[in-house]
């Protein structure tokens, strides 16, 4: 089976997106999560995964962002809205194009190391796809102001080597 990876504007293909963003994570769910108040960046760029006989199957955000860790200024890429639609899960599409975006931020050379924020549940698959735990503090800002982000576990990638402790400001809202 033939598959197709677009790695397109974030803005642009929100509306390709939308449709398996609202299956995965319909309103009335959203609103029962800890998380279901937050306010969440735009992503940057989306790597869509379609089939012919299926079309839209997986979708991950990518963020660009100059954050700061221990005070100091550090260019990292997010990838964020990370969702393989139900039925066809399993075949490796969310590790594909997590693969993809990890691609796309090694092209960057500013980015330092990459940062996603996930669900207790989902801890094991990025543990087994190499991400690593940041154990330290995450501020972010939202509509109300600065506020501490604990609610999903920060996990970081190493495309030069990340940190694992510490400080993060976000400085913006999460992803
Ligand atoms: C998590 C998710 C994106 C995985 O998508 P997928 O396309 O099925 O992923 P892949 O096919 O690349 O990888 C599946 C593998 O990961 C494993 N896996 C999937 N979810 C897992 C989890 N929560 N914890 C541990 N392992 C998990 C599967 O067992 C499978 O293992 P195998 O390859 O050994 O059989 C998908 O389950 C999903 O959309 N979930 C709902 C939205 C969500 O929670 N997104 C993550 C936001 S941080």
């Amino acid at each position: 089976m033939s598959i197709e990876i677009d790695i397109l504007n974030g803005d642009a293909s929100w509306s390709i997106a939308e449709p398996l963003h609202s299956a995965v994570w319909p309103r009335h769910r959203v609103e029962k999560q800890p998380w279901g108040h937050i306010l969440w960046a735009d992503a940057d760029l989306r790597v869509l995964i379609e089939t012919p006989e299926d079309g839209l199957v997986c979708h991950v955000g990518i963020y660009f962002r100059t954050i700061s860790w221990n005070g100091r200024k550090v260019h990292v890429g997010g990838i964020g809205g990370v969702c393989t639609r139900e039925d066809r899960r399993g075949r490796g599409y969310a590790t594909m194009a997590i693969d993809a975006a990890v691609h796309t931020m090694r092209a960057n050379e500013a980015v330092r190391f990459a940062l996603l924020f996930c669900e207790p549940h989902n801890v094991e698959f990025y543990e087994a796809r190499n991400w690593h735990a940041f154990t330290g503090d995450v501020y972010c800002e939202q509509p109300e102001g600065r506020i501490r982000f604990d609610h999903m576990a920060p996990f970081v990638f190493d495309i030069a080597r990340a940190p694992r402790l510490g400080t993060i400001d976000l400085c913006g809202l999460p992803w």
